[in-house]
């Protein structure tokens, strides 16, 4: 209850003091805040994924703003010489208006992509989105084999069944790449499990499948029971060093993030900025209440 009063809270907070509780979370508001943040990584030995904040658009002309913003970003990175790839939000690019249109614009991203031999990674978005955002990344691994992945969530009921149907994407010289995740929206029992141990347990059940049938998986979790069951299963498939990496999102849990990275695996954070934190971190607050109380607690031991 405390924790839903305060998402709720937060959009009337005034701007400084959200980003207060923001600001371990995203990189910036500007391309060079994020290529500074990225470089740091780099430096520890840490790959990056870079996504531009924001979601809801209400026409396409924002649509193909944001894709411009993305050639930029991609350009800009690649000229850094930063060691990292890049994230798309499908609703950012018109999917909930035109999907044909929202596939226009994340194809000429991942054309950009391609010409550097870099990889642009489809964020899922929530449940009434999958069907469609499926039907893009099929389309554009067909083109582009090599440069595009998706991501699939470990609270979805479907996303077994998903995983199994699109192995006939897999192809020996350019493999499925998946980033599997938990899942962060708010979803109906019908179609999400809802309890902490169910969704493990079919987080484990999706990477186990995804390794044995030699699929690239980003473990996206911070979760430390699931580092460790994730390390289990690299052992029992004996799985080479460069047929895998873990994932975490920018700022949250360093130390488990350095004890992976000490252990030779390869790791990738996902790097938010933009302008738009402010209504990425209420929204994300929104959704996840349960997220308010963490935020509060890194407040505090920041001082
Ligand atoms: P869980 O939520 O159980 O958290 C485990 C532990 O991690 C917590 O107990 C806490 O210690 C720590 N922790 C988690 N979040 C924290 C925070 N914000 N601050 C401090 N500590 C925190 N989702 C989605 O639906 N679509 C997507 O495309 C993506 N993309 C994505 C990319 C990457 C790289 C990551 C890491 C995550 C996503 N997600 C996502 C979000 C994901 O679905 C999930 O909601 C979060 O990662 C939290 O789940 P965990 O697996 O970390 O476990």
């Amino acid at each position: 209850m405390f924790n839903k009063l305060i998402a709720a809270s937060l959009p009337y907070m005034p701007k400084k003091l959200v980003w207060m509780f923001s600001k371990r979370y995203i990189a910036g508001e500007t391309i060079d805040d994020a290529v500074r943040e990225s470089k740091k990584l780099n430096d520890q030995g840490i790959k990056v994924t870079v996504d531009l904040l924001g979601e809801f658009i209400t026409n396409l002309d924002e649509a193909t703003e944001n894709k411009e913003s993305y050639l930029k970003i991609i350009e800009t990175f690649e000229t850094n010489k930063i060691d990292g790839n890049f994230s798309v939000k499908p609703t950012f690019f018109g999917l909930l208006i035109d999907e044909e249109a929202c596939y226009q614009n994340i194809r000429t991203i991942v054309a950009k992509a391609a010409e550097y031999n870099n990889f642009i990674r489809v964020d899922m978005e929530d449940s009434p989105c999958v069907d469609q955002e499926i039907k893009i990344f099929r389309r554009l691994k067909a083109e582009f084999p090599k440069n595009v992945g998706l991501v699939v969530q470990a609270y979805l009921k479907r996303t077994y069944s998903d995983l199994q149907n699109m192995m006939d994407l897999q192809n020996g010289s350019s493999n499925l790449n998946y980033r599997l995740c938990k899942g962060i929206y708010v979803e109906s029992p019908e179609v999400a499990y809802k309890k902490y141990e169910e969704i493990n347990d079919n987080y484990v059940k999706d990477l186990d499948f995804i390794f044995q049938n030699k699929v690239y998986p980003g473990i996206a979790t911070h979760d430390k029971p699931l580092v460790e069951s994730a390390y289990k299963l690299i052992e029992k498939y004996n799985v080479p060093k460069d047929q895998y990496e873990f994932q975490m999102l920018y700022g949250v849990t360093p130390d488990l993030r350095k004890s992976i990275v000490d252990k030779g695996h390869t790791m990738r954070v996902y790097v938010p900025f933009g302008k738009d934190w402010f209504g990425y971190s209420t929204r994300r607050l929104k959704e996840n209440p349960k997220m308010a109380s963490l935020i509060i607690k890194a407040l505090f031991k920041r001082g």
